[in-house]
């Protein structure tokens, strides 16, 4: 009987089963940068080409083409199938294996981990109103914090103790071991002998609430200028640090259609105290498409209001990027007079901040915004080039109506012709095109060169279409967020290959799902040699980064193959010459 693992139950065992640890019982690894190669265990070799990549918990070997994650190189290594492979690494490191698929004991897990960070919250909040608690007490107040905002959010506040938390939880039955999992506790190991400590002391207590109001993680920040500023959670059965998002309890019953996206957890509590029921913090990782995703489902629109400085401005370029990946309207706050949203609420009030956002420019405006600063404009090399920078942004755009609208604003700021402008908008876009197109086509020329022709003679698929629809599963496993935008345009019959449909509906199913791609998520849905040919896409792609019109024109290249293929009379009506000609020009 086949069995079903959750995604949950996969993603321990990945943790618990590194890759590069497991591994190293069967190949002798050397450490190269971030990854690790040795000589590879599933062909001859004597220069290493077998790689192991712990940052995605994978293998891959440039001599064979053997890839996979590590349920994939045990059922190699010791010749087992998938349930089998499971089995071992559970023997081997001691991990329960759910029976008949419903992983009791997980969800069990789960639940008592609510349970105690619920206790836990509860726990710092009221130590905020005790003698020892005083400090964060007083710390909030000075930042401006008011009674019903501390209750609202939950704050509370660390005793400077090394086991407060841990006495109160095993009061009310939880193990430290449990508390440890859920990262309030820390651990030390002396001469054999473990211990337990609380992760948090002497901070102020900010808990993380899911959208279902579910206690999943802290923040807990210093009450001066030390460092770390702030200790958070990092990834738990609960909790995975880059999806977490602060607020998004309260943001999402806000009646307004966008979300205020702010960088610390003080500026969205200053925003909701001051009636900005929409604000919502990322914490502190930086943007991902998966992210991106998760906010679309709660808003229209983002309103981007990240700090004045440097680092938010970069920040706020990315997400720019990333949101409009996807399709996302967005606006960006412009911060003046005040480092953040946080100050400028203590030192203006609400309406200066209402007023920032009232004037948020868009996306392009904003683009344009800070190039203009960047070159003196009294001069007439300024002007040309900020003209260039500005026009190579317009270029940018998929659509003429704003690309037309900006030329006019430019036109009439520097006195130079809309037509002209237009002209050099023109030009640069076709010039982006074309070079996205040749970093394409130099790609898969160079592939179907090194490339074995396998997949090809198999279907009888040539080589340019066959790399297409493997570029497009890159595409999709690295920028799941395409999906979306080209779900009209592209079906699992527009793919040749049946190893490949195979991959895009499991790619597209977990997409639709909006679970995770990770690579070590697919084993139980493929078999070994497609999880092998996905890990082979994956990495003989790595390095290439293109957008939408790239994907559309892998599209098309499969839409003319599978055109060519109909035509083509079957094999059996074919003269020996004719059918001899079919191979000739394959490679
Ligand atoms: P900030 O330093 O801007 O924090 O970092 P803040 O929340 O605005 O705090 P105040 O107003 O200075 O007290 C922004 C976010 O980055 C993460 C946190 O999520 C924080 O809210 N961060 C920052 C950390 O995780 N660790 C740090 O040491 C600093
Ligand atoms: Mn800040």
């Amino acid at each position: 009987m086949a069995q079903r693992f959750s995604d949950e139950f996969l993603t321990e065992l990945h943790m618990r089963c590194d890759i590069e640890q497991t591994i190293s019982s069967y190949v002798q690894l050397k450490r190269r940068g971030k990854n690790l190669v040795g000589l590879c265990p599933f062909h001859n070799e004597k220069t290493p080409s077998f790689t192991v990549y712990p940052d995605s918990q994978s293998y891959f070997c440039f001599g064979c083409g053997a890839g996979g994650e590590v349920i994939n190189f045990i059922r190699r290594a010791e010749n087992l199938d998938f349930y089998e492979a499971v089995r071992f690494l559970c023997d081997r490191y001691s991990l329960v294996m759910p029976s008949d698929g419903v992983d009791d004991s997980l969800a069990v897990k789960r639940k008592r981990m609510y349970e105690i960070n619920k206790e836990a919250a509860r726990f710092f909040n009221s130590c905020l109103f005790t003698e020892e608690g005083k400090a964060g007490l007083e710390y909030f107040k000075s930042r401006g914090y008011k009674k019903s905002t501390i209750t609202k959010f939950g704050m509370g506040y660390a005793p400077n103790d090394w086991r407060k938390l841990l006495n109160h939880l095993r009061e009310k039955g939880y193990s430290y071991e449990e508390a440890y999992e859920a990262n309030l506790a820390n651990k030390s190991e002396k001469d054999g002998r473990v211990s337990f400590y609380d992760s948090f002391r002497n901070r102020v207590m900010v808990p993380i609430i899911d959208a279902r109001g579910n206690v999943v993680a802290f923040g807990g920040r210093v009450l001066d200028d030390s460092k770390p500023k702030y200790i958070n959670t990092s990834d738990t059965l609960i909790y995975k640090k880059s999806l977490g998002v602060f607020g998004l309890n309260f943001a999402k019953n806000s009646t307004d259609k966008s979300l205020i996206l702010v960088e610390g957890y003080m500026d969205a509590i200053s925003l909701h105290q001051a009636g900005f029921t929409n604000a919502i913090a990322c914490l502190g990782t930086a943007l991902t498409g998966e992210m991106a995703h998760l906010l679309s489902r709660y808003a229209d629109e983002i309103i981007l209001s990240y700090d004045a400085d440097e680092a938010g401005q970069k920040a706020t370029q990315r997400a720019i990027g990333i949101f409009n990946s996807i399709g996302m309207k967005i606006r960006v706050v412009h911060l003046t007079g005040g480092k953040d949203p946080d100050e400028i609420l203590r030192k203006y009030g609400p309406e200066r901040f209402q007023s920032l956002v009232d004037g948020a420019a868009n996306d392009i405006e904003f683009a344009i915004v800070r190039l203009r600063g960047q070159y003196d404009l009294q001069t007439s090399d300024g002007k040309m080039k900020f003209l260039e920078k500005a026009a190579e942004v317009l270029a940018g755009l998929s659509s003429k109506i704003p690309q037309e609208i900006y030329a006019s604003r430019l036109s009439e700021e520097l006195g130079v012709s809309k037509q002209s402008i237009m002209i050099r908008i023109e030009q640069l876009a076709r010039r982006k095109q074309t070079s996205e197109k040749k970093q394409y086509f130099t790609k898969i020329q160079q592939q179907a060169m090194t490339e074995n022709t396998k997949e090809a003679v198999a279907s009888g698929t040539n080589i340019k279409a066959i790399k297409a629809e493997q570029m497009l599963i890159a595409a999709l496993m690295k920028n799941p967020e395409f999906y979306e935008r080209m779900k009209d345009s592209l079906k699992k019959e527009d793919f040749t290959v049946a190893e490949h449909v195979r991959l895009f509906e499991v790619i597209t199913e977990k997409i639709d799902d909006r679970r995770a791609l990770e690579l070590t998520l697919f084993s139980q849905e493929l078999t070994a040699e497609q999880m092998n040919l996905l890990v082979k896409i994956c990495k003989q792609n790595e390095g290439l980064n293109f957008g939408l019109t790239v994907c559309a024109d892998c599209v098309s290249v499969m839409r003319e193959e599978k055109i060519k293929k109909q035509q083509l009379p079957s094999i059996e009506s074919l003269s020996d010459e004719e059918f001899a000609a079919l191979f000739k020009n394959k490679k």
